[in-house]
């Protein structure tokens, strides 16, 4: 009996390898590729969302571990009819859902390249090359955003850990007394205390959960009608906070939040944090690759001046998973924060740029070659029709604003900032009794109202035919439409209102 319980066969002297034979290895690449080229081709008419209920997919997917070799043929197929006919597809243009990349072709075809190499880009030493191209590559995002040239940035698994990266080096930086190698204790009673906007992302308080300060050490700063930080209520909360003896050390601003696509006053925060001596971190995750586009490019003003800055390749740049990225304006305060290499891994160089590693740098010691498909699609699509593509999925979201504006049965909830559209469905008789409504009644009835919604959107995803997701704005729920497939169009809006509309009125009656 083997470790699996099971007889081993007798040897059929078969050699140990992974290789396949020159006729099987071009039959597979030729089926994945003709998969990759149907699903491009195709996608559009499918479903958003697939049908089948979790039961019995878990039923078609789960199997025993397999002892025995299948034909890769059998298997590429088993993918075609299980796993990717039962996908959510980010690439539809009705997927609208959440700030979630399309993918692109180039991608597809950058990361088959990129596990052929199978690079470990955690020095130059073990991936001269593919260090080069990542560096490349960030000096180009750099550049987009007139972020100083001598910053040191690199791709992550994603915004997330991008912003816990940043707010490493923050706390580093700001506590003084080497927080790193003493702990958080060392700080005695005394605490560190973050701010954020209360439409701020979610992964900043989980960093914060993670590196010690505590979640209940960030602020949430109220945000004004246009969901933007209110820079009044950051200065007094920090005036508050010293009163009492914390420590204020950061301040993160958004450059596109994820419930509206709200860019902060970017330079209004650098002003207050360098009074203040706070870290300014920008979250540009979902919105920071806007700045490509010449019309709103001006919108981001202020983010040069960030001692940090998170961003999503894999959002508004249609790279696929995964691609986060972080700039850090010091690169010697990001060494200082993740340097010190266990003696196996020391760089022993003498050459200088021979001797840089990323894993000094940041989190992450192995790291996948993402760069490639990065650099892949700036060199094969050019910044310029990435920007077009950002521009296209912009006006989309002003069509469908006005779209939003023009029918009876809809309300828009936030302005229309980036390419998100938040809106609601609201009954003809409730809005005339909202009119004249007091404000407890208005609850009531926004109450009664985000029932509905809800209701609307969890129908809309199971129907498939577009896919919306949410946002709760000052206590009213929102069908939130996130543009940012390349594929979307105008027609695609008009779909979605329909959809909306149809399903709101046949909910008002039983909501
Ligand atoms: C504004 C913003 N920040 C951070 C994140 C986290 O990024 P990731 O999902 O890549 O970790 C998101 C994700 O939606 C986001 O929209």
């Amino acid at each position: 009996m083997d470790v699996l319980g099971h007889q081993p066969k007798k040897s059929r002297g078969v050699l140990a390898t992974l290789d396949f034979n020159d006729e099987d290895l071009n039959s597979a690449l030729c089926e994945a590729t003709a998969v990759t080229k149907e699903y491009f081709d195709s996608v559009n008419e499918w479903r958003v969302f697939p049908l089948i209920q979790g039961k019995r997919l878990r039923h078609a997917i789960r199997e025993r571990l397999p002892l025995e070799p299948t034909p890769p043929g059998k298997v590429i197929q088993k993918f075609r009819q299980t796993i990717l006919e039962n996908a959510r597809h980010n690439l539809h243009p009705r997927f609208f859902g959440y700030v979630s990349s399309s993918g692109n072709p180039v991608g597809a075809i950058a990361d088959l390249l990129t596990s052929t190499l199978n690079q470990n880009v955690t020095a130059w030493r073990s991936a001269p090359s593919a260090v080069e191209i990542e560096l490349l590559a960030i000096d180009w995002i750099k550049e987009i955003l007139g972020y100083p040239r001598e910053a040191i940035g690199m791709f992550t698994s994603g915004g997330s850990l991008a912003t816990l990266q940043a707010l490493a080096i923050a706390r580093e930086v700001k506590a003084g007394k080497n927080v790193s190698r003493n702990g958080m204790q060392i700080l005695g009673r005394s605490r560190l205390i973050l701010y954020m906007s209360e439409q701020g992302h979610m992964s900043i308080p989980k960093a914060a959960a993670l590196l010690g300060l505590g979640k209940s050490s960030v602020r949430t700063v109220r945000a004004d009608q246009a969901f933007r930080m209110e820079l009044s209520d950051l200065e007094r909360q920090i005036a508050q906070d010293r009163s009492r003896g914390h420590r204020p050390f950061c301040v993160v601003a958004s450059a596109g939040t994820v419930n509206t696509g709200a860019i902060d006053d970017l330079e209004g925060i650098s002003r207050i944090g360098r009074r203040e001596g706070l870290w300014f971190h920008v979250d540009g995750a979902y919105g920071g690759f806007a700045a490509l586009v010449p019309s709103i490019c001006d919108r981001f003003r202020g983010i040069e001046k960030a001692d940090s800055v998170s961003l999503d390749p894999h959002k508004w740049l249609y790279q696929p998973l995964d691609a986060g990225c972080i700039l850090v304006r010091n690169r010697r305060q990001a060494y200082r924060t993740f340097s010190g290499s266990g003696e196996y891994a020391k760089v022993i160089a003498g050459i200088p740029g021979e001797d840089f590693a990323f894993f000094e740098h940041g989190i992450e010691l192995s790291r996948r070659f993402r760069a490639l498909k990065i650099w892949m699609a700036f060199k094969c699509y050019g910044a310029r029709l990435l920007a077009a593509c950002i521009e296209k999925n912009l006006r989309m979201a002003h069509v469908l604003e006005t779209l939003v504006k023009a029918n009876e049965y809809l309300e828009i909830l936030a302005p229309v900032e980036l390419s998100i559209v938040c809106f609601r469905y609201v009954p003809i008789s409730v809005q005339k009794a909202y009119f004249c409504a007091r404000p407890a009644q208005k609850q009531e009835l926004d109450h009664r109202l985000n029932r509905l919604n809800e209701a609307i959107m969890t129908q809309l995803q199971r129907e498939g035919r577009v896919y919306l997701s949410n946002a709760v704005l000052k206590g009213r729920f929102a069908l939130r439409g996130c543009i940012l497939s390349y594929r979307t169009e105008e027609r695609d809006l008009r779909i979605l209102i329909d959809e909306a509309v149809r399903i709101g009125r046949m909910w008002e009656r039983k909501v």
